[in-house]
């Protein structure tokens, strides 16, 4: 039998991140946990828990379902031990740029939850950024322009700009068939800029690296609305950042969030485990819902 725990909250900055202390993660969780977790989630975006060594992937599968239905691993990368669970190793590729979670379909995961499998001696922490408050510091000059914008997401993104520079000059076949396996389907979908969150009411910027460009004005125009509105969302009093251990657990609402592995480990290999959980199509400001231009991704992620 598991001791009853204590659990606590730990606001780790003042714009995002929290560790939650005291809850034994499991299917069995108690649904009063399961609601502060996701009340401590929509508050604070992104909450960590330490201490989860009894965490295999069926079992954070089990946890999942607690907060949602999960999705496929991957809309193209086949999940390796189990359907639901994507590895993110970095002998197939770094996430060392900023992101949300697969943002080139319509359906947008609601919420991921990644877990520390085998981590590298120094450096491969994590960086989460608040896309809500982004969204609410910018001038209303800017809100007001940014509110009827959109963007087309793809997964045919700008890799060579994201390349790790330890690799350059080297074939990395792993890496290489990752990248081949991640863009065996092309998706293409429109995107409002700002996005509803619809639990929370809240604005959040959704951008991030899958973004091909801005519609309806020039390629330059694009790549000078992004940086400047990426620059926002990645400011360093806008973020939160997690060095890893052993056991550790990190739950973030993808929704109102960005993301980046940082690859400071030289070679070492690290692998952290991710289950994802379906999300609504994301809607804008005026009630409009994100289109597919390319791709069905609907075997991923079902209503
Ligand atoms: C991810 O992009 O989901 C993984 C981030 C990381 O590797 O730290």
């Amino acid at each position: 039998m598991t001791a009853q725990l204590t659990r606590t909250i730990h606001k780790l900055g003042a714009s995002i991140g929290a560790r939650i202390d005291g809850v034994h993660l499991d299917g069995d969780l108690p649904p009063e946990a399961v609601a502060e977790i996701r009340s401590a989630l929509l508050t604070h975006k992104v909450v960590f828990l330490r201490d989860q060594h009894h965490l295999d992937d069926n079992a954070q599968l089990a946890f999942a379902r607690l907060l949602g239905e999960p999705t496929l691993a991957h809309p193209t990368v086949k999940g390796q031990q189990h359907a639901n669970v994507l590895a993110i190793d970095s002998d197939y590729g770094k996430a060392n740029s900023w992101h949300t979670d697969v943002t080139f379909v319509d359906r947008v995961p609601a919420i991921s939850i990644l877990r520390a499998v085998e981590l590298p001696p120094y450096g491969g922490s994590t960086v989460w950024a608040n896309t809500v408050a982004a969204y609410e510091a910018l001038p209303e000059a800017l809100k007001a322009l940014v509110d009827r914008l959109w963007a087309v997401h793809t997964n045919l993104y700008d890799y060579a700009g994201h390349v790790d520079s330890t690799r350059i000059g080297g074939v990395d076949v792993k890496e290489t068939a990752y990248r081949e396996e991640f863009t065996s389907h092309r998706y293409e979908t429109e995107h409002p800029l700002v996005r509803v969150h619809p639990e929370t009411g809240e604005r959040a910027l959704l951008l991030g690296h899958f973004v091909k460009r801005i519609v309806g004005v020039t390629g330059p125009e694009s790549h000078a609305i992004f940086e400047l509105l990426q620059n926002r969302v990645t400011r360093l009093e806008n973020t939160v950042r997690w060095q890893w251990a052993e056991g550790d657990v990190a739950i973030w609402d993808n929704r109102a969030t960005q993301h980046y592995g940082v690859a400071d480990y030289d070679n070492a290999h690290r692998r952290l485990h991710r289950v994802t959980l379906a999300g609504d199509i994301p809607v804008s400001v005026e009630g409009v819902t994100s289109t597919t231009i390319t791709g069905d991704a609907a075997h991923f992620s079902t209503p």
